[in-house]
């Protein structure tokens, strides 16, 4: 009986995770594995039900150029091959490929002409992305060609007889219409995979997979509250749970009450079993940003001394054999694009390894999306506040308070933040703004209140819609709403005076003050 799940192998293209997370959305579980490390006998162990090649950077007929054993081809397993990956294909099977006459590069009008394989959703003229300089001018013996553009003679070429499919542009990228409902079909339609494949199995897998990594070593895992950080601990409380410390650090610039509900859920009385350790250093992070307004160095302050906290404890802990580490698949694409300039020191645990004594780092999110890691964490008992967090910086309310921090401007945008999530919450606008927080801007103003002069602060509401964070639009936040969050934070938060809207959408602006 076939393992029902589908292999994908990597030739080093930019969108591969994509392509694992459009087949796990068809239900389906899917490994990448790259195209070097794979040996054919791994291939029939794995039993894959289909198995698609990615694209890459390189020519397949140039020499040295990432290929396949061909007796992949004789296994009986479908394969759909996406941009390199139809071209090898293409190669192997004895087509034709050659240096494209013009590149396509981006949005591209796809003429579809065959509808009965994979493409059953397309338009007659579907959009889709490209990104080629190579094509395939001759298909290989036995494939009919079902999609074509004005300079790629074979945008799409199946073989049905055997369940070979090949695509020269990208269907797992979102800007290619109907995109996912050809991988869909290819998954579900051409494999027949059954949709078994869920969070509880991914959960299943992971835990299992750490109890083997780490045996009875000991792991170390800094936990910040976020959603990302709050789900490793949850995961890995449930593998090796006594084995594991948590080291949460209280640094004084977390939102009202977040720190108390962190050490609810984790600490003796939360329902999982760890080691927590809460280090209360707000005063030391007041203390060290005393007289600071710089924003780039009060990043770099309350990085680095995150860095020191989290070195003092674990030294208490004594030596661990594992870090263990939030990082989930964005992280790693956006890492990974090379040197733009600094707009802002972000701030995670990514600088840890440096600073603290371990063996090895084990990272169990990595291959997640953000909504996913969200799912794993209901399936693993977090609750419903904790799992659909907002995204917080590092570096917390320290970038929300222009100019110095202090204790008393600390309490000041805490209180109005809360009220500002309180009314977005019972105005049932929550869930249609991708961020939103109150800030305290450097601006005291004349006011008067019950007759008399006032001379205090101004709190800036910034709400954004957005779906990556690089870009982003004010949202439009209904008008009485706004007002009863300006009336209760002007009554009820001490020196406050005045509320001011935040239109300024990214660029110019950022979704952060500082
Ligand atoms: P900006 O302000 O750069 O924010 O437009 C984009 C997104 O990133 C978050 N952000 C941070 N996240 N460490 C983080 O982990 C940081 O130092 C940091 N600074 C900003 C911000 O909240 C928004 O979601």
């Amino acid at each position: 009986m076939s393992s029902n799940r589908i292999l994908i192998i990597d030739f080093g293209g930019q969108y591969n995770q994509l392509i694992a997370r459009r087949v796990r959305e068809c239900g389906v579980y899917s490994e990448i594995k790259g195209f070097e490390s794979v040996s054919l006998d791994e291939i029939r162990a794995f039993d894959p039900k289909g198995i698609i090649f990615t694209g890459g950077p390189q020519s397949a007929y140039g020499e040295g150029a990432p290929s396949i054993d061909d007796g992949i081809f004789e296994l009986g397993v479908p394969v759909l091959g996406i941009c390199y990956g139809a071209q090898l294909m293409a190669f192997r099977l004895g087509g034709k490929i050659e240096s494209a006459p013009t590149s396509e590069y981006g949005r591209t009008e796809v003429a579809v002409t065959g509808k009965d394989g994979i493409l059953r959703a397309a338009d007659d003229s579907n959009v889709c992305w490209m990104s080629h300089t190579d094509y395939i001018s001759e298909p290989p013996a036995g494939f009919t060609v079902t999609a074509h553009t004005d300079d790629c003679p074979v945008a799409a070429m199946e073989d049905a007889s055997r369940g070979f499919y090949a695509v020269q542009f990208h269907p797992e990228v979102n800007h290619t219409e109907h995109g996912a409902e050809f991988i869909r079909e290819f998954v579900l339609g051409v494999c027949k995979c059954d949709q078994d494949w869920k969070m509880d199995s991914f959960a299943e897998k992971q835990i299992a997979a750490v109890r083997e990594k780490v045996g009875d070593g000991r792991v170390l895992l800094a936990l910040s509250g976020g959603v990302d950080s709050s789900v490793v601990a949850a995961l890995l409380a449930k593998a090796v749970g006594p084995q594991l410390t948590c080291v949460f650090v209280d640094h004084g610039l977390m939102r009202k009450n977040e720190a108390d509900e962190v050490e609810a859920i984790f600490g003796t009385e939360g329902d999982f079993d760890l080691n927590f350790v809460r280090v209360n250093a707000a005063e030391r992070y007041y203390a060290k940003l005393a007289g600071v307004t710089d924003p780039e160095r009060k990043r770099k302050i309350i990085g680095e001394e995150f860095i020191r906290v989290f070195e003092e404890e674990s030294k208490k802990i004594g030596a661990v054999d594992f870090l263990a580490q939030g990082t989930i698949y964005p992280d790693i694409i956006e890492s990974g694009l090379g040197k733009s300039a600094v707009i802002k020191s972000h701030h995670n645990v990514g600088g840890l390894p440096d600073y603290v004594d371990f063996k090895e780092i084990i990272e169990p999110l990595r291959m997640l999306f953000k909504d996913e890691v969200r799912q794993l964490g209901r399936e693993l008992g977090l609750p419903e506040y904790l799992v659909s967090r907002q995204p917080f910086p590092g570096p917390g309310l320290g970038v929300r308070i222009i100019g110095e921090v202090t204790a008393e401007k600390v309490r000041i945008v805490q209180d109005a933040d809360a009220i500002y999530r309180e009314e977005i919450d019972k105005a049932g606008l929550a869930g249609s703004i991708s961020q939103y927080y109150a800030a305290l801007t450097n601006m005291q103003t004349v006011g008067v209140m019950g007759d008399f002069r006032t001379y205090d602060y101004a709190i800036a509401l910034r709400a954004v819609i957005t779906s990556d964070f690089m870009t982003a639009v004010a949202a439009e936040i209904p008008w009485e709403v706004l007002q009863r969050v300006m009336t209760r934070i002007v009554n009820e938060v001490d020196h406050v005076n005045r509320v001011f809207y935040d239109l300024t959408s990214k660029p110019p602006g950022t979704v952060e003050m500082e």
